[in-house]
């Protein structure tokens, strides 16, 4: 699939309209990423936001109810500048809207200036897509400068995710649909293309069989919060693997593209997508571990179980915890395993990528009876920072080695503010980079092969294994790694 690309009219005046703009995303990220984007004046000079809900605020009561009590608080201390925040204030048009309602998009149409670009944030259920899409395109709100941007998770199976392509698709050509996923936006998963191909030492390194295993972990402490509602229905495949995770294995195992271009870089990842070996009912039940977890401590303070969690039915079955062992059939990476984890009330948050080099053949110096292999562990979060364990020779008489870390903290290496995932994310779509964005074909094939594990654990019937809050996962969880003699790297530091 290529994608047509609209002509960039650059410095349109610019109207952010974000559908859920009263929802938790919006005040959580989506606005602060906007204040720092505007106080780093990286918003057009003519830009307005409309925030569209439907409480029926006036402007005056959307700024002092919402964004003064709601988005304010996650703005970061140190950023804040009253000055800049009355200014972006200013910028702030509230529009109540019922999205069903046909006449509400002729308001909207009224509240929004023509010859602009207009940049449409679907912060909404995905169920709501196909409509507000329709809805825009029958009140003539989307011209070839119009942008729209889709959260995730788009659709909850592929033929659902299928439906929503064509239907947003019907109104706006693939150039101008932003399919979000944060984590593309984050800065070490970007810098994670350049460590992979600026740096010529890795290439002939980077695959079977110098490579023996990949693992990538994204551990989170907090539970489900408030958002039973949603998660409950999704559970974590849904929620972070089928996207989040397969974007992360996707830059590690994509070949390298010709160029930084967004398709250039989006076929490669393709080509990962489409060759992870699909999941017979037998990998399932021997590859995939999925848990919930049961009351216990995060940092030292009790937590409850996700049963107990406030809306989450008493019998739910929604998996927060999920391991599993992914293969990709290609000539680069055979037979290399690659574990996915993640979970929600882990041990810490922690979200990495290890890469374990394969060990010598032969060793001619003592180890203390262990065969250390080298590691490249990337990790994204908390810390930005890529070690390499080397094998080191421990000091004093003798000839025995020990591992040690080579060492790149690279929030000591640059200094300068890192914008956060959705600020970068914003920044791209008013600049028209699609990038860091999912193409349709893509995420299709993402679904295309998480589709048969969600069916492959329904139909067992089995129910998720409990995990106490605050550990790494249930115990099948290390179990699954231990069948090839290996561990999780927590449990090898
Ligand atoms: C979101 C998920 O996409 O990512 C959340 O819906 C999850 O459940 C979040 O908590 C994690 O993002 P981050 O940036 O905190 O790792």
């Amino acid at each position: 699939m290529t994608t047509q690309h609209a002509s960039a009219t650059p410095d349109l005046p610019l109207d952010m309209i974000i559908f859920g703009g009263t929802g938790d995303l919006s005040f959580r990220k989506l606005l602060p990423a906007l204040y720092m984007a505007h106080l780093h004046c990286n918003l057009p000079p003519d830009t307005r936001i409309l925030t569209i809900g439907r409480k029926p605020w006036s402007r005056e009561e959307y700024i002092n109810e919402f964004m003064e009590v709601k988005a304010k608080p996650f703005i970061e201390k140190k950023a804040f500048d009253a000055t800049a925040w009355d200014k972006f204030l200013a910028l702030f048009e509230y529009v109540r809207m019922d999205v069903d309602s046909v006449e509400d998009y002729h308001r909207l149409k009224e509240a929004s200036r023509e010859g602009v670009r207009r940049v449409f944030y679907l912060a909404t259920s995905p169920d709501l897509f196909t409509h507000i899409c329709d809805n825009l395109s029958a009140a003539a709100l989307i011209d070839e400068n119009s942008r729209v941007v889709l959260e995730k998770p788009l659709g909850h199976d592929l033929a659902s995710a299928q439906e929503i392509n064509t239907a947003v698709g019907k109104h706006f050509g693939e150039a101008q649909i932003y399919r979000i996923d944060h984590y593309l936006g984050k800065e070490t998963v970007q810098n994670l293309m350049v460590l992979r191909f600026g740096n010529a030492i890795f290439g002939p390194l980077w695959q079977a069989p110098y490579i023996k295993r990949v693992q990538i972990t994204v551990a989170e402490e907090v539970g489900v919060g408030s958002r039973a509602g949603f998660y409950d229905k999704t559970g974590a495949l849904r929620d972070m693997v089928q996207n989040h995770l397969l974007q992360l294995l996707c830059i590690v195992a994509m070949e390298p593209p010709v160029s930084l271009n967004p398709d250039a870089v989006r076929d490669e990842k393709l080509k990962v997508l489409r060759s992870l070996r699909p999941m017979t009912p037998e990998d399932i039940a021997r590859d995939t571990v999925r848990g919930q977890y049961t009351a216990g401590a995060v940092n030292g303070e009790p937590v409850k179980g996700y049963l107990e969690e406030d809306n989450v039915p008493a019998n739910s079955r929604a998996e927060t915890f999920v391991a599993l062992r992914a293969h990709i059939n290609n000539w680069r990476w055979a037979n290399v395993p690659f574990y996915l984890r993640t979970g929600k009330r882990m041990q810490k948050k922690v979200s990495e990528i290890v890469i374990e080099f394969s060990e010598l053949p032969f060793s001619i110096i003592p180890s203390g009876g262990r065969n250390y292999g080298n590691r490249l562990v990337i990790q994204l979060q908390p810390e930005e920072s890529i070690q390499l364990q080397m094998l080191a020779k421990e000091p004093g008489s003798g000839m025995h080695m020990l591992p040690v870390n080579l060492n790149l903290d690279l929030q000591q290496a640059f200094t300068e503010r890192r914008a956060e995932a959705y600020e970068r994310l914003l920044i791209d779509v008013i600049r028209g980079r699609l990038t860091h964005f999912m193409r349709r074909d893509e995420l299709e094939a993402a679904w295309a092969w998480a589709e048969p594990i969600l069916e492959g654990w329904s139909k067992s019937g089995d129910k998720p294994r409990g995990y106490t809050a605050g550990t790494f996962g249930p115990a099948a969880s290390t179990a699954l790694m231990a069948r090839e003699n290996a561990v999780w790297a927590e449990e090898s530091q």
